[in-house]
């Protein structure tokens, strides 16, 4: 089928705006945040219209149809991501950073000791390193962080080697948000469930470039981030193994999460409620969902191939520059192209694309110990979606190439 990306950009309206400067937005700054098609706005707009009341609580008729669609939007979680209803169970989270702040406090100081290890890479965010640094102050374990390779692909070497019977749980980036690079999360799983490790997936970068299928990953836990795929900001999920969610203490408490509560002591319900105390983000669940039924609706493969064929011309128009340094160049990529130009501060880039309507970030990205291992302190990003279009990549190539041109 063939892929109609100027039909796909009429559902995401704040597109096509001009911006202050008079040039057309060209918003290559995905990985951060990705835009919302309308279904989503109007799905948002329409319960908060109709709907709004909170959830498991009341027998009215508003209280039964918002805790219809919310648990509702939960079952459309694990089919976007193919996972077996029967082993997996999706928790509500604020996003990725919170559901993997949840593994490593209530999964990792329940399991982890003096002697354990924790397997990292030096491609992770700080929200897939950060928690496990403070759950291995607490517990005793070691960080154990697997290096990369030049080209920016995981040393799998280098994991291997680091991999032992001592490893109680790899957490590892199916994508990498500055280098773009995809892991091998199938295999890692399989070599990780030879030495008896866990494994979490901080799949953030990759579940908005249709990557994740857990019936063939099979990872313990994973972790996701609503406003990457298309949907609100402040919404996003934990979806791991039912058994190991059920053996968990709850990271937060109060109500909706209990069994029963008396001055002796509470006992907790099961997964996923033990792990949603409190009135949760009922709107965005349900935006959340639309955005991955939207997604779902959409012609999957031909929008990959859509994504691969932007991002090999935007490698190639990077190429073509002198100054530009890409960081990340393995084979198996997302559409994210990080890069620096020579004697050029990155933020400059930034401002003066900006002035030609192209939006990218710059910065660390949130991966300090990853600048370190690159050699720099902060990379330009351009990091595309399916509605990005070829001559978006060529605006933005020629407005650097100009803004290089002054700045140098
Ligand atoms: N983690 C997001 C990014 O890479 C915010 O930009």
């Amino acid at each position: 089928m063939n892929f109609d990306v100027y039909k796909i950009r009429k559902d995401f309206p704040i597109l096509s705006q001009t911006l202050k400067c008079g040039k057309p937005l060209v918003y290559f700054d995905n990985a951060a945040t990705a835009q919302k098609p309308l279904a989503v706005i109007d799905a948002v707009a329409n319960y908060y219209k109709q709907d709004n009341a909170n959830i498991h609580r009341s027998a009215h008729e508003l209280s039964e149809r918002s805790t219809c669609q919310y648990e509702n939007a939960r079952t459309k979680i694990l089919k976007f991501l193919n996972a077996p209803a029967e082993k997996y169970t999706a928790i509500y989270t604020r996003g990725t950073t919170e559901s993997l702040n949840i593994i490593a406090q209530s999964w990792g100081q329940e399991n982890l000791k003096q002697g354990d290890e924790i397997l990292l890479s030096e491609m992770e965010h700080h929200a897939n390193i950060v928690p496990w640094q403070i759950t291995a102050q607490k517990t005793g374990a070691k960080i154990q962080v697997a290096k990369i390779l030049k080209d920016g692909s995981l040393d799998m070497e280098d994991f291997q080697s680091k991999l032992s019977e001592k490893t109680k749980i790899v957490s590892i980036a199916h994508a990498s948000n500055v280098l773009g690079t995809i892991n091998d999360v199938q295999t890692i799983c399989k070599l990780a469930k030879n030495v008896g490790a866990k494994v979490s997936i901080d799949s953030a970068q990759s579940s908005p470039h249709l990557l994740d299928d857990l019936s063939k990953i099979d990872c313990d836990f994973l972790s996701m981030s609503g406003h990457k795929c298309f949907a609100p900001t402040g919404i996003g999920a934990l979806v791991a193994k039912t058994n190991i969610l059920n053996a968990m203490p709850p990271y937060q408490s109060g109500g909706d999460m209990i069994e029963s509560v008396s001055w002796q002591g509470t006992t907790f319900r099961p997964a996923p409620e033990r792990f949603e105390a409190g009135t949760p983000h009922i709107a965005g669940a349900i935006g959340f969902a639309t955005a991955l039924e939207y997604l779902m609706s959409i012609d999957i493969e031909s929008a990959k191939n859509h994504e691969h064929m932007l991002l090999q011309r935007l490698t190639e128009r990077l190429a073509e520059i002198p100054q530009v340094e890409i960081f990340g160049t393995s084979k198996n990529k997302v559409a994210v192209a990080s890069f620096a130009c020579k004697n050029i501060h990155p933020n400059d880039i930034s401002v003066m694309l900006n002035a030609s309507g192209v939006a990218i970030r710059t910065g660390h990205h949130c991966a300090e110990p990853l600048m370190h291992t690159l050699g720099v302190d902060a990379t330009a990003r351009a990091s595309l979606a399916f509605y990005n279009t070829l001559e978006e990549v060529d605006i933005f190539a020629d407005a650097l190439k100009h803004a290089i041109d002054i700045l140098s």
